[in-house]
């Protein structure tokens, strides 16, 4: 049996004033990544598989992160916010074009899996008309709740529309459905706005689903899946269950965790085997840990890449662009930013290491500074395999430190170091004999006149 085709179409027009931001509500982030993201990352992909987003007018940023997500990505504008099912209906070019599967899903709910979306076009192929997602809400209040009789799912009734009876009923609407795509464009467009709140609701293709002697069946899934955002407490809540999944996703990985739920990762965080990481580390979008890789503790990173059995931290900052090669190491209140350190080097302590090079097996000594930045411009350092550059040392860029060189402590380099030589810049140390003695001398005099 060859595989059916699919559209899928997410809704996200709307404001999300209760989000009480300017940002448009589905471009909020959990776990790194957009809520839109997260859902067009679970929509099919891939051969016979489209996809369309609605968007509200002026909405130019959630249609670029669409197309950043999705390159193939549809984009249609709902130019008034009419109802749900007047927002399919913005996509009618692209379901005219008749894919088996129509599946429809919302912006605002980012924790919907790309299994469900697959367990959801299982009864279209068994010949059902539509299948809804399902849950049982702790609080059903808002939520569209799914009228089932003799085990058949026969309407949807929304809370504004629902009897005293209809809302004592816990099985709701998540949000998700999937139609026969053959039949779909004309059950939608005759669907109307004779509603308590007079929208077009795409839950009313329940009923006249029914009506036309076809089957609507339920998929149930769990609440967490399907929690939909609407507040800043809401996003808090999905970060939550989403850290939850990537944490234990990890330890079944393989990554080791001494306190899992102090450990913040991304959507996109890839591990190498036998990763440990400790307590209290954050790691935002674009990161992966090749094996046997340490995070130590109260770490913070970003867009870096960590080589096997390298060491980061305790508290260090790795800024987006950093790269550590195998077996290098980054030790307490290093930053790195755009910073390239290649196999074996090392970094210990109290260091800046921004838009630099640093050599295999370089050392830089504790209080290293690469200053990159002049005020206009920033410029590159780069540190030569082997070299060793002294505590307190300040690298002022552009500037290259030859392979081998050494440099002395506390210097403020400007110029090219050659490869092999051997640099210090700082003035000459005197030394006094009994200096010390004589200007004790005369200062405890000074005390002794003024006491009187
Ligand atoms: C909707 C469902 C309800 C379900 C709930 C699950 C309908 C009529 N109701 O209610 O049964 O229990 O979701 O969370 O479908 N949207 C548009 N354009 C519109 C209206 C909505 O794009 O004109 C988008 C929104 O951006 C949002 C989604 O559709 O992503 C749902 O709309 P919303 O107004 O939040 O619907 P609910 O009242 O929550
Ligand atoms: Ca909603």
């Amino acid at each position: 049996m060859t595989a059916r085709s699919s559209l899928t179409v997410v809704l996200a027009a709307g404001e999300g004033t209760r989000m009480r931001s300017s940002l448009p509500k589905v471009l909020h982030q959990i776990a790194g990544q957009s809520l839109l993201a997260h859902v067009l990352g679970a929509a099919a992909a891939g051969e016979g598989s489209q996809l369309a987003v609605v968007i509200g007018p002026d909405h130019d940023a959630v249609a670029n992160e669409a197309r950043r997500v999705r390159s193939d990505a549809q984009i249609f504008v709902q130019h008034e916010r009419l109802g749900t099912a007047h927002a399919v209906l913005a996509a009618r070019e692209a379901i005219a074009r008749g894919a088996d599967d129509l599946l429809i899903a919302f912006g605002d709910t980012p924790l919907i899996s790309a299994e469900t979306f697959a367990r959801m076009r299982a009864p279209l192929q068994q010949g059902a008309a539509l299948a809804v997602l399902g849950f049982h809400a702790a609080d059903p209040t808002g939520y569209g709740r799914l009228v089932v009789e003799n085990g058949r799912l026969v309407a949807i009734r929304e809370q504004a529309d629902a009897s005293a009876e209809e809302r004592k009923i816990t099985l709701c609407n998540a949000g998700v459905m999937a139609f026969d795509g053959k039949g779909a464009l004309a059950i939608i467009e005759k669907i109307g706005n004779a509603n308590a709140k007079g929208e077009y609701y795409l839950t009313d293709a329940v009923g006249m689903v029914r009506d036309l002697g076809l089957e609507a069946v339920v998929i149930e899934t769990s609440e967490d899946e399907v929690r939909g955002i609407n507040t800043k407490t809401q996003l808090a809540e999905a970060e939550a269950v989403m850290q939850a999944r990537l944490r234990k996703a990890a330890l079944e990985a393989g990554v080791t965790m001494i306190a899992p739920e102090t450990v913040f990762l991304a959507a996109d965080t890839k591990f190498g085997k036998d990763v440990t990481i400790e307590p209290f580390v954050v790691i935002g979008p674009g990161v992966t840990i090749d094996d046997g890789a340490v995070i130590h503790s109260f770490t913070h990173m970003i867009q870096s890449t960590i080589g096997k059995k390298a060491l980061v931290g305790p508290y260090a900052r790795m800024r987006p662009g950093s790269s550590l090669g195998d077996g290098a190491k980054i030790g307490n209140f290093v930053e790195t930013k755009s910073a390239v350190i290649e196999a074996g080097a090392k970094v210990n302590h109290l260091s800046y290491v921004g838009d630099a090079h640093v050599g295999a097996s370089a050392n830089l000594g504790a209080g290293t500074i690469t200053c990159n930045y002049d005020g206009f411009l920033k410029h590159k350092t780069l540190i030569g395999e082997g070299a060793f550059i002294g505590t307190n040392s300040s690298l002022v860029a552009p500037v290259t430190i030859g392979k081998g060189a050494y440099i002395g402590s506390g210097s403020v380099i400007t110029k090219n170091v050659p490869d092999d030589a051997l640099s210090v810049e700082r003035a000459q140390q005197m030394i006094r004999e009994g200096g010390a003695a004589r200007y004790r001398e005369v200062k405890l005099k000074e005390k002794a006149k003024k006491g009187k």
